[in-house]
């Protein structure tokens, strides 16, 4: 694939070196806790890096929900808020915003992400009804079966190809979206939702041409389609890098053409507008009055939905800066700054490299440890114990079991490295492949995971595994050979 990368400085030797533009002015200290530590704690904490303590990570690449940094802009407009139940001019600010952002009319707020997928769940699934989605996220998928609702996807196949070089391995397949619209009807699907861009597939974008497409589509059939935007900041950037027919449009042009398209905008303001808090722009007023009486009843009144002020003036400027092309392209650049490190190791990572973070493939990295035995989540014990990285399992321990109890076997197992915008030095990025590269070149030590404790409902976030044998003592072992200092 040809390197699509918005390198607005260039560096005279040719190096790809991801150039910071801004400047640190507030700083965390971090701490590096040798091996034996990091085992102990690993173990204690049943073997989920969700239950890590933050004072034993040194690298958190867990998510970037809720942990960019934010701008200078952002602190100083949280001193602006309006604190009040109801009518507060923060709330009038930031429905200004998206409006502007999106060109939609109406605004819901929300207090994140899965609070929105909360509503459209209530509000739209029937029992037996299914959402058709290019892929699905863990929260939306729940929700959505909590009511009784089913999911269907038409991402292609080639998504789950983890070394492609498809620059939009989100895309929808359109004979999968029609064939499926045929066999059950259209009175069985609540709505059509795309994810732009994706994450359990490795932060993979959607092309604006494939919106055009699925939105004509469901134009056609009179079908909703709902916009899932929480990880448009880096859809945008690879739409901006990767899409020949967008390199000269503004990326205001571009939100505005796709936002178009749909009936229903959600978002995570926790990634898009790194702030924490969340909403839905809606196009008619159909739907705005339909879900605006579950907002005060799940969230809060209609003018604060669940966020404090102070994190709706942050989102308020971080939702501006989305159209700032040095914002948005802080994690892609990282992100390809890490995977081409990791590469030169013989890591294997999915490629092309997405936004959100870098994902690591697991079944290349441990084919010799089944999918039964969870080998993202036990690469993802593993990467702790090697460098106090904390990354997050996506792949089959993520997915809900059938309803007969059995597994359902993720496509994809990856371990992902989350890398939050503007947070982390290239020099801690080198730190991360480098102790991936000794991992790799012990990973006959890997073994697996098993559940000791399961909870029933988005399992992942607080289950409780512990290694199969002792193979987690003896990787320490071989690390404090090759580094005594156990750091
Ligand atoms: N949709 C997508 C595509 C997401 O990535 C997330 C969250 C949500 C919805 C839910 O939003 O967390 O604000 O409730 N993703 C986080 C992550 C949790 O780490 O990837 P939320």
């Amino acid at each position: 694939m040809p390197d699509h990368t918005y390198n607005r400085v260039e560096f005279f030797s040719g190096e790809k070196i991801p150039l910071e533009m801004h400047k640190a002015r507030m700083v965390q200290r971090v701490h590096l806790r040798p091996v034996g530590e990091r085992l102990y704690v690993l173990n204690s904490t049943g073997n989920n890096t969700f239950l890590l303590p933050n004072r034993d990570v040194f690298l958190d690449m867990l998510t970037d929900s809720g942990v960019n940094a934010m701008s200078e802009a952002q602190y100083a407009a949280m001193l602006l808020a309006d604190d009040s139940y109801a009518g507060s001019e923060t709330f009038y600010r930031l429905e200004k915003t998206v409006r502007e952002f999106f060109g939609l009319e109406y605004f819901l707020p929300a207090h994140q992400g899965r609070a929105c997928e909360n509503i459209l769940a209530t509000a739209y699934v029937k029992p037996g009804q299914y959402m058709v989605t290019n892929y699905h996220f863990t929260t939306t998928k729940a929700h959505i079966t909590r009511v009784g609702g089913l999911v269907y996807e038409c991402v292609s196949d080639e998504a789950s190809v983890t070394d492609s070089v498809n620059p939009f391995k989100g895309n929808y397949e359109m004979a999968k979206l029609a064939g499926f619209v045929d066999k059950v009807g259209v009175e069985k699907i609540a709505f059509v939702r795309i994810e732009a861009g994706t994450n359990l597939i490795g932060g993979q974008p959607v092309s604006l041409e494939n919106m055009r497409e699925v939105a004509g589509y469901c134009r056609s059939k009179g079908l909703r389609l709902v916009f899932d935007a929480s990880l448009l900041a880096d859809n945008l950037y690879f739409i901006k890098t990767r899409e020949e027919s967008c390199r000269n449009r503004s990326l205001s042009d571009i939100v505005l053409e796709m936002s178009g398209l749909m009936d229903v905008i959600y978002f995570s303001g926790r990634k898009l507008g790194c702030a924490r808090g969340g909403g839905i722009a809606l196009a008619h007023e159909a739907d705005y009055r339909k879900l605006r009486d579950l907002v005060p009843l799940f969230e809060g009144f209609l003018t604060y939905g669940g966020m404090s002020v102070r994190e709706m003036e942050a989102m308020n400027v971080g939702i501006q800066e989305t159209l700032d092309i040095d914002t948005i392209s802080q994690t892609p650049i990282f992100v390809q700054a890490l995977g081409e490190a990791l590469q030169a190791k013989g890591v294997p990572v999915v490629t092309p490299f997405g936004g959100l973070g870098c994902h690591v493939d697991a079944r290349k990295f441990i084919p010799h440890v089944p999918q039964e035995q969870y080998p993202a989540g036990s690469l993802g014990s593993a990467v702790f114990l090697t460098g106090g990285i904390r990354g997050m399992e996506r792949g089959t321990m993520s997915e809900q079991r059938n309803p007969d109890g059995s597994e359902h076997l993720s496509s994809v197992e990856l371990l992902r490295l989350a890398v939050p915008k503007r947070v982390f030095t290239l020099s801690q990025m080198m730190f991360v492949a480098d102790r991936l590269g000794w991992l790799y070149e012990h990973r006959d030590l890997i073994g697996g995971l098993e559940f000791e404790d399961e909870p029933e409902t988005l399992r992942f976030f607080l289950g409780r595994l512990r290694p199969v044998g002792d193979w987690q003592e003896r990787l320490a072992e071989a690390f404090r050979k090759d580094m005594p200092t156990g750091l």
